[in-house]
């Protein structure tokens, strides 16, 4: 959407995969974006703090209005986008492209855009997550595009994320309407969803560019079901993948190790690597994946993926494979261990990877100076 948001994917929070309706609410947000700032989460980039569904009463006002619910957001909206301002962070909301939201607490946006949308901005609202529950059958191409045009008239910027879950293949009309489109089902909190949402999403990747991402969904790591290695894989596809990085988990209350993969900076810097090109599965071998995406400046983001549950393997990515001439010098870097490794590498990079983990490398040309 040519609204100059989202020239690379968005970062931030979002309260529905550690909280769902229970415990989304004021007291929880503001703490969150508290600890996104004193965490040092929010420098790396995690800007947005994402209210999901629930946040309403069950009813409009008398003119139509929504109206936070009285008991968990006791001040409104527009108080806490003012104090997610106040720290350098910015407020997004969620509604449906619907009668109802998702869990029908609330009412959805259809037939309502432009009054909703307007509302929103005068909240100070950021970023809508805009759902595709209980629609009437109307085809989202008879309710997405109504928002997207309301918010362009709201007066704010706002971000928008069509969340349709990718029923009716939102990645090929999605860029007209919104900043990142929902190629999945949700995601839950186990290697095989994460694994397979992240194969669903990786076949749209030639519709991912600037200013509009393809979307798996947000992120688990955290929420105690899966490793850490396995998390790991999820943080580095998503990386690779240029999806969203919305964390899910509850960020007052993190691991030393869920920190670590968060705030990994190496591999945030390859998610917004201003190319803005979505990586791609390049070779299967069984249980071994090797996935890579261009970045700026010639270099190469690489994962070496091991979806065996029991067995180490080596795999390989070849420069033929990863759209590398063959006999190119790079060095290469491991974006895990924190590591220069200390030869050059000429046409391919193996490594061993240990049952569901995955290495991640990023490749650079060694340059000669011109003489
Ligand atoms: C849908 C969305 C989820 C979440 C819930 C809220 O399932 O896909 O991400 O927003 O609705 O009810």
């Amino acid at each position: 959407l040519a609204n100059g948001l989202g020239t690379t994917p968005p970062m931030g929070w979002n309260s529905w995969n550690h909280f769902q309706c229970d415990g989304n609410g004021e007291v929880v947000i503001r703490e969150t974006a508290d600890a996104l700032v004193s965490t040092g989460l929010a420098a790396l980039g995690y800007k947005f703090v994402n209210i999901d569904d629930c946040w309403a009463e069950p009813k409009r006002d008398a003119k139509g209005n929504l109206v936070a619910n009285t008991k968990t957001f006791p001040h409104g909206i527009k108080a806490l986008a003012d104090y997610v301002h106040s720290k350098g962070l910015k407020l997004g909301i969620y509604s449906d492209a619907g009668f109802q939201t998702c869990a029908k607490a609330q009412p959805g946006s259809l037939g309502h855009e432009e009054q909703d949308a307007k509302t929103f901005a005068a909240w100070g609202v950021d970023y809508l997550k805009y759902d595709n529950c209980n629609n009437g059958d109307l085809k989202p191409l008879e309710r997405y595009p109504e928002m997207s045009r309301a918010l362009m008239k709201a007066g704010r910027s706002i971000y928008f994320n069509l969340c349709e879950w990718g029923d009716m293949h939102p990645a090929r009309w999605g860029a007209a309407y919104g900043n990142s489109w929902r190629t999945t089902n949700d995601i839950a909190d186990n290697w095989d969803s994460m694994i397979a949402t992240a194969d669903q999403n990786e076949v749209w990747a030639e519709y991912a560019r600037p200013g509009g991402w393809n979307d798996p969904d947000m992120l688990e790591v955290g929420n105690g079901g899966m490793t850490d290695s396995e998390y790991v894989v999820h943080f580095s596809l998503w990386a690779i993948s240029k999806a969203p990085l919305i964390i899910g988990c509850d960020v007052r209350h993190m691991s030393q190790e869920t920190y670590a993969i968060l705030a990994n900076k190496e591999v945030v810097a390859v998610n917004q690597d201003p190319l803005g090109v979505q990586g791609k599965k390049v070779r299967m071998e069984g249980s071994s994946e090797v996935w890579a995406a261009p970045l700026s400046e010639y270099r190469t983001a690489v994962v070496l993926l091991n979806r065996h549950a029991t067995d180490e393997a080596t795999i390989t990515a070849h420069w033929d494979d990863i759209g590398l001439p063959a006999g190119t010098p790079v060095a290469a870097r491991d974006l895990w261990q924190h590591q220069t490794l200390g030869a050059a590498f000429t046409d391919k990079i193996s490594a061993d990877v240990a049952p569901h983990a995955c290495k991640m490398f990023l490749l650079q040309p060694i340059t000669t100076p011109l003489r």
